[in-house]
C-alpha cells in the first residue's frame, strides 16, 4: 500500500503532509510511503532527512498515483487528473458546496475524499483533528504578528527611561485559535479581555487568566456539534452596539469568529475603528471568510483611520515546520483507523465502518 506526499501547490503554501519523523513510523508499520521531491523543503524537511527516513523520493505523477494521497491544500484539476482510479484522498476539501467542481471529478473516478475538516469534534477524534491543530497555530501566531506591528510593548515595562502599561488585548471568538490567542497574550503580559457569543465560553477565557466580556444579546447561539449558530439581524446589531465600548478602547484585538460555511459575523464596525487609538492593531482571523472586520483586506496588511489591520489568510504556514509536524501526526493517527495491518501486508478498511472516516468522507450529490 503506497502513501503519496506531493508538493503544495498554492500560492504561499509552506505546509507539507508529512515530516520525516512520522514517516518513518508509517514505513515501520509496512506502509511504502513517496514524497515528490522537495515537497518538504520550504517547511525545512529537506529530502535528505525522509530518505534518512525510508521514504522514497518521487515526482509529482508517482505521488500522486499512488493508494492513498495525503495532501494540506485541495487537490487542483491537473493533480486530480494525475490521481489513480478508486484511490483515497485525505486533505482539507476547501468547500462547502457539494457539488464543487474538482470534488465531483474525484467521486466520478471513484477516488475517496476524506476532507479533514468534517472530521467530528468527539473526544475519539482530537488527535485527527487537523482544524484544531492548525487554528491553534493560528491563535498563536495571530498574537505574535500583533505584536510585531504594535509599536509599542504589551506587558507592563518600567524601566529607568519611562514605564509602559500594559497592551489592552481583546480576543474574540473563544474557540480553538482565541483560546490559544488568550494564553499567548496572557504569556506576553497583556492585559487581556475576551469574548464569544457561546455562554460556555466564560469559563474557558477565565481559566486562562483573561477577563471575560459579558454582554446580554438575548439570544442563544449555540449550534450543533459545539459550534455557534447564526445570530438574527436583531442580535447582530444588538451585538456591535454592546461590544463597540469594549473594543474603541483595545490596543490590540485578535478576532477569530466563525460559522461553519456562513461569511464571518461583522464584529468591528468601521465607526469602532474610527474610535480606536492611532497606532492600534487589529488582526483578523476570519479574513478569509470576510472579516469580522468591514476594513480587513484578505493577504494584506492596510492601515485605516490610523489602525493597522491585519489579513492574513494562512498563519499556520507562517509557522510551516509545526504546523506540518502536527498535521502529519494527524494523518498518521486517522490512517490509523483506516488501515487494517496484517501479516499479509497493509489493506484499506470500509471507511463507513468507523463514525470518524464516515463523517469525514465527501459524499457524491445524488
Ligand atoms: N474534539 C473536541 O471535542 C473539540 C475539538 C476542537 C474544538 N471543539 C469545539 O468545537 C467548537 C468550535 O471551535 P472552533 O475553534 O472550530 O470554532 P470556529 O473556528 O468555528 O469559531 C471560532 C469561535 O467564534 C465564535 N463565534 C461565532 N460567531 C460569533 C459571534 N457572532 N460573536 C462572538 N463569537 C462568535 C464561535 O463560538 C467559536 O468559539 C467549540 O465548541 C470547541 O470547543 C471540540
Amino acid at each position: 500500500m503506497k502513501l503519496g506526499i506531493p508538493k503544495e501547490r498554492v500560492a504561499g503554501e509552506a505546509r507539507v503532509a508529512m515530516t520525516p519523523e512520522i514517516a518513518k513510523k508509517l514505513i515501520a508499520g509496512g506502509l511504502e510511503v513517496l514524497l515528490e521531491r522537495a515537497a518538504g523543503e520550504a517547511a525545512h524537511y529537506g529530502d535528505a532527512a525522509y530518505e534518512e527516513a525510508g521514504v522514497k523520493l518521487t515526482d509529482t505523477a508517482g505521488a500522486l498515483g499512488c493508494n492513498i494521497v495525503a495532501k494540506v491544500r485541495k487537490p487542483s484539476a491537473d493533480e486530480v487528473a494525475a490521481m489513480r482510479d478508486g484511490s483515497v484522498l485525505v486533505s482539507h476539501a476547501e468547500t462547502c458546496d457539494d457539488a464543487d467542481p474538482v470534488i465531483a471529478a474525484m467521486q466520478q473516478r471513484d477516488i475517496k475524499v476524506i476532507a479533514v475538516e468534517r472530521i467530528p469534534r468527539i473526544s475519539r477524534a482530537q488527535s485527527m483533528d487537523a482544524l484544531s491543530s492548525q487554528s491553534n497555530i493560528a491563535g498563536y501566531r495571530a498574537v505574535i504578528e500583533a505584536a510585531s506591528h504594535f509599536g509599542r510593548f504589551m506587558p507592563l515595562m518600567m524601566t529607568s527611561a519611562g514605564s509602559a502599561k500594559p497592551a489592552r488585548v481583546v480576543i474574540l471568538g473563544a474557540g480553538v485559535a482565541g483560546l490559544q490567542a488568550i494564553a499567548t497574550a496572557r504569556r506576553l503580559g497583556g492585559d487581556v479581555y475576551g469574548y464569544d457569543v457561546r455562554p460556555e465560553t466564560r469559563e474557558q477565557i477565565a481559566s486562562l487568566g483573561a477577563k471575560p466580556i459579558e454582554l446580554d444579546i438575548g439570544e442563544a447561539a449555540a449550534g450543533e456539534g459545539g459550534y455557534a449558530k447564526e445570530l438574527s439581524e436583531e442580535g447582530k446589531a444588538k451585538q456591535q452596539a454592546l461590544l463597540a465600548d469594549e473594543l474603541a478602547k483595545a490596543h490590540i484585538i485578535i478576532t477569530t469568529a466563525l460559522i461553519p460555511c456562513r461569511p464571518a459575523p461583522v464584529l468591528i464596525t468601521e465607526a469602532v475603528v474610527e474610535r480606536m487609538r492611532e497606532g492600534s492593531v487589529i488582526v483578523d482571523l476570519a479574513a478569509a471568510n470576510g472579516g469580522n472586520c468591514p476594513l480587513t483586506e484578505a493577504d494584506q496588511v492596510v492601515t485605516r483611520h490610523g489602525v493597522i489591520l491585519v489579513g492574513h489568510t494562512n498563519f499556520p504556514a507562517m509557522m510551516p515546520s509545526d504546523a506540518s509536524a502536527f498535521y502529519a501526526k494527524n494523518i498518521v493517527n486517522l490512517l490509523d483507523i483506516m488501515l487494517d495491518k496484517s501479516v499479509d501486508g497493509v489493506s484499506l478498511k470500509d471507511l463507513d465502518a468507523d463514525e470518524i472516516t464516515q463523517a469525514a468522507q465527501l459524499r457524491p450529490t445524488a
